[in-house]
């Protein structure tokens, strides 16, 4: 075994988001590309010397690979340890678990969420904190300037380490430690909820169907919801980790997983319905003949979770992301919780979670989670789901129907225009930000104006503040339209355009989304031009 010193050139990087560097797969794969970025993480941390990671990824194309050329790195940069999911593999929850309940120095994580994987798609490695959670932007910041100024890393030359199977072993000084993925997780698990309440429920014959979507939950939710909780065999679809995803998309929603939906909406359908995505921290939620929206399934989560024994003494607050509906506000409102506003993006829940300020948060893109630990969680949801219905022995549909009764419906949707000319879209957005002050008090398409601003996000924990988070156009009665540029989109830009109306008429509860929202469409089109600055008509997906 040999230590090198290898010489390099600064990477053309970009910055990584809280969500790591995502490229094509072939980019990584490049000459020294995944090398230099590893270097780079060391760097902007402080080394790597002396220190305790954990390490795993969604299981996607180089996902083996990478972690090898991890270890060689960790062990070359003197590294004390590495925990390793067997196989490389270990789900986004999953490692922000380990990494906090091991007390590690942090972890590295390999994923690019629910892009497609394969050598003609995505990869992507991001480095979490010791609270398990995303690296903030100080830590980001710091990676980044290292990839511009890469000369050297250093690399042991080795034979690949073998870590198909849970043991001690090492590489050169470093110890590594194989684990096996799921055992720590499922565990946390059975501590939060009441697994015999949601075993009988299974035994009495209420029928699941979960899709692992060929992604990493599939291991996680065969021995957790087949294993540990008795549901038959065959209740988790797709349910074997491939490195291109079964050639899907694997994210959980009514596009990408409509096989699951219309199993959802067909007269053979279970009872209860979800699918998560490659890595495992978003969810979809449905019941038989009804698609539960992911802001609505957090304000119910929220108004139940106390059914579950991990939440049973309530909530500190909870938390939302601007864009999501206001449905969980209501639910605050009525239970005396704080409830949060925050920008997009998980890291902005870290502060108020570490601090103790809020137990649950959510996002409108499937993103659900609470103080468990430091990334949203799909699977979690999908077990509170259950843990909830198992006590209240209602349907998923009944469960709704009584929540809209008690604190009304709050109608959303979201429409995605993209790969948009990224200038026509900034002329929009621009445009929209000059006529923000005129907007109050008028008249459009018979709705008022009630206010129009751009989100700016002042962190109550740490003093940071976020500006340009999205524009907000609100209308007496509680609508509510929503204008922002999406922050993860690879082509062109993405706009996002949300869209909210709530209900409180007891018999207008029932009414498809699309009719309910009709005024409010026209609104946002009437307000911001969509189709002249994009030249679209219609958005590319409605979630
Ligand atoms: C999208 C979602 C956002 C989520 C992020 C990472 O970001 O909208 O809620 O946190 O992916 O999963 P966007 O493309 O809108 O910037
Ligand atoms: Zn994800």
């Amino acid at each position: 075994m040999e230590l090198l010193t290898i010489e390099t050139k600064p990477i053309e990087g970009q910055k990584p988001g809280t969500s790591g560097l995502r490229k094509k797969t072939h980019v990584f794969m490049g000459p020294h590309y995944l090398e230099n970025f590893v270097e780079a993480i060391w760097a902007g941390i402080g080394g790597a010397a002396g220190k305790t990671f954990v390490l795993g990824g969604d299981g996607r194309y180089f996902n083996d690979r990478a972690a090898q050329v991890v270890l060689r790195m960790a062990a070359a940069s003197g590294a004390a340890k590495i925990i390793v999911g067997t196989d490389a593999l270990l789900s986004t929850p999953a490692a922000s678990n380990l990494i906090r309940k091991r007390k590690t120095d942090g972890g590295i994580i390999m994923s690019a969420s629910h892009n497609p994987g394969g050598p003609q798609e995505d990869f992507g490695i991001k480095f979490n904190t010791p609270n398990g959670g995303p690296a903030p932007e100080d830590v980001t910041n710091r990676i980044f300037e290292a990839t511009k100024t890469i000369e050297r890393y250093r690399i042991l030359e080795s034979q690949d380490v073998d870590i198909s199977r849970p043991g001690m072993t090492s590489l050169g000084d470093m110890q590594i430690e194989v684990v096996d993925p799921v055992e720590d997780y499922a565990s946390l698990m059975e501590e939060l909820f009441d697994f015999d309440a949601i075993s009988s429920l299974l035994k009495g014959g209420f029928r699941i169907s979960f899709d692992a979507m060929h992604a990493v939950t599939g291991p996680y939710a065969t021995a957790i919801l087949e294993g540990r909780l008795g549901a038959p065999r065959g209740t988790v679809l797709n349910g074997t980790p491939s490195p291109d995803f079964g050639g899907g998309h694997p994210d959980p929603n009514p596009i990408w997983a409509k096989p699951l939906v219309d199993r959802m909406m067909s007269e053979t359908a279970p009872d209860f319905g979800a699918a998560s995505d490659g890595d495992g921290d978003r969810n979809m939620i449905l019941g038989k003949g009804i698609y539960v929206t992911p802001s609505d399934s957090l304000a119910v989560l929220a108004a139940n979770a106390q059914l579950a024994p991990g939440y049973r003494d309530g909530l500190a607050g909870v938390a939302r992301s601007m864009p999501t509906s206001r449905a969980l506000d209501q639910v605050a409102n009525a239970r005396g919780l704080d409830c949060y506003e925050t920008p997009t993006g998980w890291k902005f829940f870290g502060n108020l979670l570490d601090d103790g300020r809020i137990t649950l948060c959510g996002e409108e893109s499937a993103g659900t989670g609470s103080d468990h630990v430091r990334e949203k969680d799909g699977l979690w949801a999908v077990l509170l789901w259950l843990n909830i219905l198992a006590e209240t022995k209602q349907s998923v549909a009944e469960m709704l129907a009584r929540h809209w009764q008690e604190f009304g419906r709050n109608y959303y949707s979201r429409h995605d225009y993209e790969a948009v000319d990224a200038a026509r879209a900034n002329d929009m957005m621009d445009a929209l930000r000059a006529k923000l002050e005129s907007l109050p008090g008028t008249v459009v398409h018979g709705l008022t104006v009630a206010s129009a601003d751009e989100f700016a996000y002042d962190d109550p924990v740490d003093g940071s503040r976020a500006e340009g988070q999205g524009i907000r156009i609100s209308f007496e009665g509680g609508g509510r339209i929503v204008f922002r540029l999406s922050g993860t989109g690879t082509v062109g830009a993405t706009l996002r355009v949300y869209l909210e109306d709530v209900e409180t008429d007891p018999a207008q509860l029932q009414r498809p989304t699309d009719e309910a929202l009709a005024t409010v469409i026209a609104c946002a089109e009437k307000i911001a031009q969509i189709a002249h600055y994009t030249g679209r008509t219609e958005p590319d997906v409605r979630t």
